[in-house]
């Protein structure tokens, strides 16, 4: 403990920041700051040790036929992970060779019956379940149904669980409010199930290749440039109001390689990642 405590590295608490900690009182956050003894703690960054996890670790990803959960997959297969996936559509029409060494399980989170069996051997699980609709479509989604996974999957003894939940984005926030309540409730329970192994990444924008159907869409088009301008603009980023806007946006890949790393490195730090944790954790090497 000591060894990662003494990785970590100071920060100072941002206005934005303070707002999403009002938001989420619960969620716990780790930071070093020692002058400032009432506010709780955020990880900003932490050295892991970047080392390929045993063989026989299995993931499960949750909603590994998505666009994150896609590149997750894969990221956990180049790794030598055991992956399986569950999503109500099950295995997606992707003809790429990594989708075969995928075990792509049918069910609906909303339903927990339907996750059992896909739990067991499990030895944690990455959760890229979410989604928009109606303000109470978004907080069943991205809500209750990683509300039920969390459960799930430490009642069965799983020791770490990522969760991708996503940054504040200001006045968005009241406008998506089904979508923020949702993903808060379901790390307040994160935080809570998994004190010692949850691990909440919140990026903001997310670009890279998305299929859809049989079709490519470069979204790096537009977010690889801002990300470039962005993640030289944190301190706008404490402007109220509009500084959540800011948030540099972060490819998917990096999203993937954190996330496989938060659910594999018995020593990343329990708690949340944001949009520059995410940059500054790719940017590590591996050793
Ligand atoms: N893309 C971004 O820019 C971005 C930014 C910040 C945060 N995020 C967050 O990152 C996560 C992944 O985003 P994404 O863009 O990859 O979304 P996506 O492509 O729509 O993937 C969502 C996944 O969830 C599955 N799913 C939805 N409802 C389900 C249910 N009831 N039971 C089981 N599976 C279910 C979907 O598969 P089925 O339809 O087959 O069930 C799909 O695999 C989401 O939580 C999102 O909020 C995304």
């Amino acid at each position: 403990m000591n060894t990662v405590a003494s990785r970590l590295i100071h920060s100072k608490p941002s206005v934005s920041r303070l707002c999403t900690l009002a938001a989420s009182r619960d969620a716990r956050y780790l930071s070093t700051d020692s002058n400032k003894v009432d506010e709780p703690f955020k990880v900003e960054e932490a050295e892991t040790v970047n080392v390929p996890p045993p063989p026989s670790d299995k993931l499960l990803v949750l909603g590994g036929n998505g666009f994150v959960g896609s590149h997750i997959c894969k990221e956990a297969l180049d790794r030598g992970l055991s992956v399986a996936s569950i999503s109500r559509s099950g295995r997606p029409s992707i003809q790429e060779a990594w989708a075969n060494n995928v075990t792509w399980h049918q069910g609906n989170l909303l339903s927990p019956d339907s996750l059992k069996e896909a739990l067991d051997g499990v030895s944690a699980v990455i959760s890229c379940v979410g989604g928009f609709g109606s303000q109470s479509y978004m907080y069943k989604i991205n809500g209750t149904a990683n509300i039920n996974a969390i459960r799930a999957a430490s009642e069965k003894g799983i020791k770490r669980f990522v969760y991708i939940s996503a940054a504040d984005f200001g006045v968005v926030n009241y406008l998506l409010k089904g979508y923020y309540d949702g993903k808060r409730a379901a790390e307040t329970e994160l935080l809570t199930k998994f004190p010692y192994g949850g691990v909440i990444l919140r990026p903001g924008f997310i670009y890279g290749t998305r299929n859809v159907g049989s079709v490519k869409l470069p979204l790096g088009v537009v977010g690889s440039p801002l990300e470039m301008v962005l993640q030289h603009a944190k301190p706008l980023s404490q402007l109220p109001l509009v500084g959540p806007l800011l948030t540099p946006p972060v490819n998917v890949t990096a999203v993937a390689k954190v996330a496989v790393r938060g659910a594999t490195d018995p020593v990343f730090p329990p708690g949340i990642v944001d949009a520059y944790g995410i940059q500054r954790y790719t940017q590590q090497k591996s050793r």
